[in-house]
């Protein structure tokens, strides 16, 4: 399993999701299953856990447990499952109150398994691989295909908006330029067409930005995101936990305007005696950093946040 990907902020985020040992727990990414072990461990042999992933090669390498349950899927339908499990014999139970989950844990972004597998096009590393980037395998948009098709504003927009691109114009002008002698199939044909805008020295710095930004939007993460929270919210039982580990900034700022306002906006809304109307309330005001033991061992989880909350009874 730790091959596949070594759990992130293990520990704390499994301790702060489980409040009632035969509960009722969604992992909504799954992966190697690392925070899923360290949930039904804790569980008692009434206790489950369903577990969502997109990616096939996490559902297929899943471990065996009669309490686990696992959905290959974008964890965006968490509601939709959450009411089908709700009406289901194999899960019924006396609780027929609101809500079906006690708590609900996200650990965002891509796995070192995806990461690290170089024909799936994650990570710049690789020199020559297919610029394809799809968690879900069926999917059909590819890193290819954005940076062969879109228009030139649209690959600006994407560069700064999901990588904070310096010079999101010129480097999109670069792509475009490129494609218009020759399709971009590879990693290394997009780093060549963006040369000249790496610096010498440090040139995984600004790469890194540019594929977190092309991943972000083959994958529409922050689509998929912000459907999540709404949906885990509603499917939440009052006094339930919603647990997520987030790896850049975008996501912190959309999960903590989603807790603090109920949107991702964070727009907040008032009732006419002037109450706020989320219906979560943050559990840690301040998000938790992996300590930097835990960084040592693992470079992944430099810049991981911890945010939890829980749902209110009353709104
Ligand atoms: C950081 S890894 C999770 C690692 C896991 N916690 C572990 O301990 O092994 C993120 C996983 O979430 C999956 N994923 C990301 N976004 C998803 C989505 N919208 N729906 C379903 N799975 C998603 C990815 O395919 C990946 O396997």
């Amino acid at each position: 399993m730790s091959e596949y990907h070594i759990p992130v902020l293990l520990a704390e985020s499994v301790s702060a999701l489980i409040t009632n040992p035969d509960g009722t727990y969604a992992d909504a990414t799954f992966g190697g299953g690392g925070h899923t072990a360290a949930v039904l461990s804790r569980l008692n042999d009434d206790g489950r856990v369903i577990a969502f992933d997109r990616d096939i090669d996490a559902i297929n390498g899943a471990l065996k447990d009669p309490r686990l349950t696992l959905v290959h899927n974008n964890f965006r339908f968490i509601e939709n499952y959450a009411e089908q499990f709700k009406r289901s014999l194999d899960f019924a139970r006396d609780d027929k109150g609101e809500g079906f989950f006690d708590g609900i844990l996200a650990d965002l972004g891509v796995s070192s398994h995806q990461f690290d597998t170089a024909e799936r096009g994650f990570s710049f590393r690789f020199e020559e691989s297919p610029l394809d980037m799809r968690m879900n395998q069926e999917a059909k948009l590819t890193a290819a295909e954005v940076v062969n098709s879109y228009e030139e504003a649209d690959l600006e927009r994407i560069l700064r908006l999901y990588g904070e691109v310096d010079g999101a114009r010129n480097m999109a002008r670069l792509v475009a330029d490129a494609r218009s002698a020759q399709e971009l199939r590879t990693t290394g044909d997009l780093d060549r067409a963006i040369a000249r805008m790496l610096p010498r020295g440090a040139e995984h710095k600004v790469l890194a930005k540019v594929y977190q930004a092309l991943r972000i939007e083959v994958n529409q993460e922050m689509r998929s995101l912000e459907k999540f929270l709404d949906g885990a919210c509603r499917s939440l039982k009052p006094g339930g936990r919603l647990v997520v580990i987030t790896y850049h900034s975008l996501e912190d700022r959309m999960v903590k305007n989603f807790i603090k306002a109920g949107n991702v906006e964070g727009v907040i809304q008032e009732d006419v005696y002037g109450r706020v109307q989320a219906p979560l309330e943050a559990v840690n005001r301040k998000p938790i950093l992996p300590s930097e033991e835990e960084i040592a061992g693992n470079t992944r989880a430099r810049s991981a946040k911890l945010r939890i909350a829980q749902r209110r009874a009353d709104v």
